[in-house]
């Protein structure tokens, strides 16, 4: 009887930390994604601005930020979302893994962009940048109005 309480209670604990596991695997790979996330923002932001006249127009700046913005988006955020990957602090929703291969799309398409707004930029042509910024940050958008709460 005593034997069978400890092996119950060895089992409990298992399953505890298996589920512990589980969740702080798919809290790492939610931080991840947002880094990405917040990485890919800061340099839309910031093209964002010079694009609209908030600040002024720097090309150097421009041009760093789109090589970073490209960077990141050769980062494969796709691994920063396994199945069963929602927690309290993402805005993931389950259409992702409904609609896989949509998702992928998606991503390629702000990889695509974002290497033609590096191209852009290096002509110098701000009229040629700012539409090639609205079609890059178009790309985020494409994405998070259908995968994103
Ligand atoms: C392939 C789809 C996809 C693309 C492309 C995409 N995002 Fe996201 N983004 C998401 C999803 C999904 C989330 C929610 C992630 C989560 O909370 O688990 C998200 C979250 C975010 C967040 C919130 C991060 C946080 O800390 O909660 C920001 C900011 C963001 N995206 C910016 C951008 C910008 C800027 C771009 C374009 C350069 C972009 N995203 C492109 C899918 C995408």
């Amino acid at each position: 009887m005593l034997k069978t309480q400890t092996l119950l209670a060895g089992a409990c604990a298992l399953l505890v930390a298996s589920a512990a596991q589980a969740e702080s695997a798919a809290e790492a790979a939610v931080d991840f994604r947002q880094g990405v996330m917040n990485v890919y923002s800061w340099n839309v932001t910031a093209m964002r601005r010079m694009a609209r006249g908030d600040a002024p127009f720097d090309l150097a700046a421009f041009q760093s930020h789109a090589k970073d913005l490209t960077a990141a988006a050769g980062l494969d955020v796709l691994k920063g979302f396994p199945e069963d990957s929602v927690t309290d602090e993402s805005d993931a929703r389950d259409e992702i893994w409904l609609n896989w291969g949509t998702f992928e799309e998606r991503h390629a398409a702000l990889k695509e962009q974002a290497a033609k707004l590096v191209e852009v930029a290096a002509s110098g042509d701000q009229a040629a940048m700012k539409e090639q910024f609205g079609k890059t940050a178009g790309t985020c958008k494409g994405c998070h109005d259908d995968f994103k709460n």
